[in-house]
């Protein structure tokens, strides 16, 4: 057996990872981290997206790492950057940044062979009070996920969580869209849901590794993909926000990967 077969998928064919594979994940998620935490100097009004998504090729490279959506199913970048209404996969372009756009800014990377994909919030110049009402909603959703991720408990609680929390403060979470499991992977089961009931879903194990990505609206959940095939926006038009981090189940918890080096994840704006 060699050391790409070892370790074992579940029923619900999810991927079991080694005490030993947790490293990789780490160092692959920190060199995502801190390209997101540099970037935030690059964001600001008359920027373009595609020059945000310049520099990240060049930190990508730099930290002797590899996009991971470069050559993707024809993607061409090494970041999605989402603006406004853009619901995810925006791609980066001409398009030019103006005082209190909101954005996210996706990135994954290959380290060794292991993914490390993240994604964080970011304003242009002055952010509006309602956009941030929906990000740090989206950001807080994200983390009562991320306290629900321990062996024994399943995806719907995790699901459930980020639901129950996103709509008792009167937002939507998008449902077009889903975390997913990744290792030496990019996508790989399961979907990993952000609205579900609880015990429900797969029933979590030391060892599995996935992201959890919610997507919040402030107005109706539907998307609609544009005529590009990649760029999703909500149907209404209204403001959407996305943090996404990778993550691993411990024995007795969870271990973030993509936690921010120099404690930034959010906000990044201040
Ligand atoms: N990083 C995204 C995710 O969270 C996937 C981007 S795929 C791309 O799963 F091709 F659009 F870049
Ligand atoms: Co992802
Ligand atoms: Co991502």
């Amino acid at each position: 057996m060699n050391n790409e077969m070892r370790g074992r998928v579940t029923r619900d064919g999810i991927r079991i990872y080694e005490p030993g594979d947790f490293a990789g994940m780490h160092a692959a998620g920190q060199v995502a981290a801190r390209i997101l935490d540099d970037i935030a100097t690059h964001v600001f009004p008359g920027q373009t997206t595609g020059a945000i998504d310049d520099k990240i090729t060049e930190m990508v490279e730099a930290a002797g790492a590899k996009s991971a959506t470069i050559g993707y199913k024809g993607y061409q970048h090494a970041s999605c950057i989402s603006v406004n209404h853009v619901v995810c996969h925006g791609i980066p372009g001409s398009k030019t940044l103006k005082d209190g756009d909101i954005l996210n800014i996706d990135v994954t990377v290959i380290v060794d062979g292991w993914f490390g994909d993240t994604s964080r919030m970011y304003v242009a110049g002055k952010l509006p009070r309602k956009a941030e009402r929906l990000i740090q909603v989206t950001h807080d959703a994200l983390f009562k996920g991320i306290e629900a991720v321990r062996p024994g408990n399943t995806f719907g609680d995790i699901g459930h969580a980020i639901q129950t929390y996103v709509e008792a403060h009167r937002m939507s979470v998008v449902r077009d869209f889903c975390g997913h499991g990744l290792g030496r992977v990019f996508h790989a089961p399961p979907n990993v849901l952000h609205y579900s009931r609880p015990d429900t879903g797969a029933v979590l194990e030391e060892g599995m590794f996935f992201t959890i990505e919610p997507m919040v609206n402030l107005g109706r959940p539907e998307t609609k993909t544009l005529a590009d095939g990649w760029t999703a926006v909500t149907r209404d038009k209204s403001l959407s926000a996305q943090f996404e981090h990778s993550v691993g189940v411990t024995a007795d918890g969870v271990e973030i990967f993509t936690l921010s080096p120099a404690g930034k994840f959010h906000p990044t704006y201040t």
